[in-house]
């Protein structure tokens, strides 16, 4: 896969739309060439296309549901089988069960939890090694805002995204020094599929001020290519952040309760 390219090869997992479809499109058309995941083949491969296209670099796709506990495993081995190294991966995919916990679906909690936990740590265990062998490479795990708090109404996706961070903090310790790069992207809310999918348009987090997904995707391009542990795109979530510092957590939960509840008059 490497052959026609020097830039290397990214993985992106939830490729085929929002953030995961910015990002490989900048990759692209940086001149990486792309392993693409997610569960809609038709999407796949509409953007595939697109991406040879448009950028001439190799693409590759595999379907996958995240959810599936032996999911990182097969795209380990398919990557193998298809001799693709993986020079940078990025664990982008993920959803939201929104809503207050006695009400919310399980099933869709702990699927969330096997894609933004497990499968995250999974892809890593898998495709680091090689990384550390070569002395370079790079992994991106998008995060939130919600990584840095606790968020009633989001409780189990921000407890979720909060282990994307530590997960990803520590490990960029640990590599310090090795040629591999590893970086936490934390938008705050962004303009993709996502508030639709939750059923969460209405909140007063949603009814707000959006960011776009290439603009979030830039930062952590750059981000990840600077060797930056953390990036949170934007001022306003940035200034968000650094003033939960200086609040009680009980605080910063009740002010995320009132940002994940719905904007009064609101209809779809
Ligand atoms: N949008 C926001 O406001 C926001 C804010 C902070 C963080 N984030 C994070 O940003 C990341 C990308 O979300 P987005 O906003 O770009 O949402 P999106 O437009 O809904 O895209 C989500 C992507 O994840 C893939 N995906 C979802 N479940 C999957 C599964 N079980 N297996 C494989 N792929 C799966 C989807 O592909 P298929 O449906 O084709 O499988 C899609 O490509 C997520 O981790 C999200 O938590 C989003």
């Amino acid at each position: 896969m490497k052959e026609n390219n020097d830039r290397g090869t990214v993985l992106v997992t939830g490729a085929t739309s929002g953030i995961g479809y910015a990002l490989s499109r900048r990759f692209a058309a940086d001149g990486f060439s792309l392993v693409m995941v997610a569960r809609d083949a038709r999407r796949l491969e509409e953007i595939s296309e697109e991406f040879r296209r448009n950028y001439s670099v190799e693409t590759h796709w595999i379907v996958k549901d995240l959810a599936a506990p032996e999911a990182a495993q097969e795209i380990f081995d398919e990557s193998r089988s298809n001799k693709i190294h993986v020079d940078i991966l990025v664990n982008n995919a993920g959803f939201n069960e929104h809503g207050s916990f006695v009400e919310t679906d399980h099933r869709q909690e702990l699927r969330m939890i096997q894609v933004h936990i497990a499968a995250l740590t999974s892809l890593t265990k898998l495709f680091l090694p090689a990384m550390v062998q070569r002395k370079q490479g790079g992994i991106l795990n998008v995060g939130s805002t919600g990584s840095f708090a606790p968020v009633p109404l989001d409780a189990v996706y921000c407890a979720s995204k909060a282990y994307i961070l530590s997960f990803t903090e520590a490990l960029a310790d640990e590599l310090r020094g090795s040629g591999v790069k590893v970086t936490a992207l934390c938008p705050g809310a962004t303009e993709t599929q996502f508030a639709s999918r939750a059923n969460m348009e209405g909140t007063r987090i949603f009814q707000g001020r959006l960011m776009d997904a290439e603009t979030v995707a830039e930062a952590g391009y750059r981000a990840l290519l600077r060797g930056n542990t953390r990036i949170v795109p934007g001022f306003a979530n940035k200034a968000t952040i650094a003033s939960l510092r200086f609040l009680p957590r009980d605080m910063v939960a009740r002010i995320g309760r009132w940002m994940m509840s719905q904007k009064p008059g609101y209809s779809a």
